[in-house]
């Protein structure tokens, strides 16, 4: 039907015919001579028909927006002074001589350049929404990563093989999506929230290298980085350590990167321990393109007056630390306020900070109601070990570790993009040393802080049941400017050791029988060392275009309440449908 994609007509088809399919991205009647700008996947080609043609000038007195036209003419150059730069093909123009209307077009809901257009109705049309040019760059982006990252692992001897998807809940830390069976009433499927045990059992039938473009789905409270139906890019490798698993894969991501966005990533990415990020950054997916880092000062306040700090300073879970901001001294007490509120929401009950005016001065030179409760032997070691200058402002949190954490470290980045503090354009790092367990307080039990299947660093269940608090795992993150883009680990592959920790997790030996039955069979007939990992592709599609959410590089995304506003996804189904699944609804009178 066509020969060109209209963002090819460019000068090299000077005087040549063409014939383009498209939509009419706009058309301009200019008294006597109609401009159609044509737009197809490739981009928008002008191309005008004028009265000598009476058929095509006819047709074209017709179209309106979003019409979709096959048109055939002759590439010509642009009258002087009328050509546009921002166009690939803005030099020259189609002199139209046959116009042929394929479809007609109701006017759109909305308006395809109109950057205001709310997320709702760009979901509900999102057929049309895809239409834009900047859509339609980012799924091309994605097309184009995938593929550089498929042909890496192909060239890496890594084999494509696909899971199943109806299959037995896999424990990733979400709620299930279940399906129910038909044929065994009372039964239900679990879509995967991985590949995981599949993927291990790969590598039991020897098959060495694995990887799968593979859809996971979890039932999960959703952010701009989360969806209930996500793709990874799921690797598993037998016979290779951590060093070897994540050298290879920092490599094919920085092979990656020179492809697809000509940028090159440090080689090697730098390893920084969980507890270097937590003490550092109060997160383990750090921000390393923002400077600002927190200081510990627990051990200075356990005796201060200032019960705020003096509480969570000698609480063992507890934590003191700053976060120095350079020049932050400007800040008004209206911004001190608004940050006051940005980490409240993180449950810091207060933030509590010193205006550096002096540091030679003593406490003369500091300004802040809190200076009055703190000695002045505490406030020198606050300003030297905050690396305090005159100007700078200082907050302070102290609460549980983990607000402090959550909340400073939630500031870090908001003072780092409010105050333009963001360096270079790409960060990566591997996050290692993580903690095998985590004690969770309220459910007084240990939980894993990856999967149940990640191996510690000790190769003896005997150390892992004395001091799981201890316990190191061989788990790995890959961090891509304060985003997990992957995780991975080396597994646990002998049977005792899994027994192990699944007692640990209070997972007990029935249970784990129940549930992983078929692992720990496995585990008993030649199980090889392995290990690997699984990239977010949504996340790493995001970062890569630019975009806020990972919603803006799927071509059709769930809602933050987890529906498909396309087609009304979920929808109730008929008594007839239910009554085959054995499902009986309770319906309230
Ligand atoms: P994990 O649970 O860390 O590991 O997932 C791997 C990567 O998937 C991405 N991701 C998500 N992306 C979008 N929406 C979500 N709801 C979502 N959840 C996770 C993240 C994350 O780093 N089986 C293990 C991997 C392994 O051990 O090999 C796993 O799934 O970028
Ligand atoms: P208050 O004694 O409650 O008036 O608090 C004095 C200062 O400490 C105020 O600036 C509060 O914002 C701050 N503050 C209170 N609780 C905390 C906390 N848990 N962490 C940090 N600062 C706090």
């Amino acid at each position: 039907m066509r020969s060109h994609y209209c963002g090819q007509v460019t000068e090299t088809l000077l005087d040549q015919d063409v014939t383009l399919c498209g939509w009419v991205h706009r058309r301009r009647d200019h008294g006597g001579v109609i401009f159609v700008d044509l737009r197809d996947r490739e981009g928008l080609v002008q191309a005008v028909i004028d009265p000598d043609t009476p058929d095509a000038f006819a047709n074209a007195e017709r179209v309106r927006n979003e019409y979709v036209l096959r048109m055939t003419g002759r590439v010509r150059r642009r009258p002087e002074g009328t050509e546009n730069p921002n166009l690939a093909t803005g030099a020259v123009e189609v002199l139209v001589r046959e116009l042929e209307i394929l479809n007609r077009s109701e006017p759109l809901p909305f308006q395809l350049d109109d950057s205001d257009t709310s997320e709702e109705v760009r979901l509900r049309y999102r057929y049309l929404d895809l239409r834009r040019p900047e859509m339609q760059e980012r799924l091309r982006l994605r097309t184009r990563v995938i593929s550089v990252l498929r042909q890496f692992l192909e060239q890496h001897g890594f084999m494509d093989i696909e899971t199943p998807m109806l299959t037995k809940a896999t424990p990733e830390g979400a709620r299930d999506y279940l399906v129910p069976s038909r044929t065994h009433p009372g039964s239900f499927f679990a879509l995967p929230q991985s590949p995981q045990l599949f993927k291990q059992l790969l590598m039991m039938a020897g098959l060495d290298r694995y990887y799968q473009v593979v859809r996971c789905f979890r039932d999960e409270d959703l952010r701009a980085d989360r969806q209930p139906e996500f793709t990874q890019l799921d690797i598993e490798t037998s016979f290779m350590d951590e060093q070897a698993i994540t050298d290879l894969m920092e490599e094919m991501i920085r092979q990656m990167f020179k492809a697809v966005l000509d940028v090159d990533l440090p080689n090697p990415f730098p390893r920084m321990p969980y507890d270097t990020a937590m003490r550092r950054y109060g997160s383990d997916k750090p921000d390393l393109r923002i400077p600002l880092e927190l200081t510990e000062l627990s051990d200075l306040m356990a005796d201060v007056e200032f019960k705020v700090f003096s509480g969570p300073a000698s609480d063992p879970n507890g934590r003191v630390a700053a976060l120095r901001v350079p020049n932050g001294g400007k800040l008004s007490r209206r911004e001190i306020d608004l940050y006051t509120e940005f980490v409240g929401r993180y449950g810091a009950k207060g933030l509590a900070y010193i205006k550096v005016n002096d540091v030679t001065a003593g406490r003369e030179g500091l300004q802040a109601p809190i200076v009055k409760f703190l000695p002045d032997e505490t406030l020198a070691k606050v300003l030297t070990r905050t690396g305090a200058e005159n100007g700078d402002l200082i907050f302070f949190g102290a609460d549980s570790a983990k607000v402090v954490n959550d909340a400073l470290g939630a500031l870090r980045i908001k003072l780092g993009h409010d105050l333009g503090l963001v360096h270079g354009a790409w960060a990566p790092l591997w996050v290692v040393n993580f903690p095998m367990f985590e004690w969770d307080g309220q459910g007084q039990c240990w939980n894993a802080l990856h999967h149940p299947f990640t191996a510690p660093r000790t190769d003896d269940p005997a150390e892992v049941r004395a001091h799981p608090e201890h316990c190191l795992s061989r788990a790995y993150d890959m961090v891509l400017n304060g985003t997990e883009i992957g995780g991975g680990s080396v597994r646990i592959h002998r049977q005792e050791m899994q027994n192990t920790v699944f007692e640990l997790l209070g997972i007990g030996p029935e249970e784990a029988r129940a549930k992983f039955g078929f692992l720990l069979d496995a585990l008993k007939f030649g199980c090889p060392p392995h290990g690997g990992l699984a990239f977010g592709l949504d996340r790493l599609v995001m970062l890569m275009a630019g975009a806020g959410s990972i919603r803006e590089v799927m071509a059709f995304p769930k809602t933050q309440s987890a529906a498909c506003l396309l087609t009304q996804a979920p929808a109730p189904v008929t008594e007839a449908q239910l009554r085959d699944l054995n499902i009986r609804l309770r319906r309230t009178p």
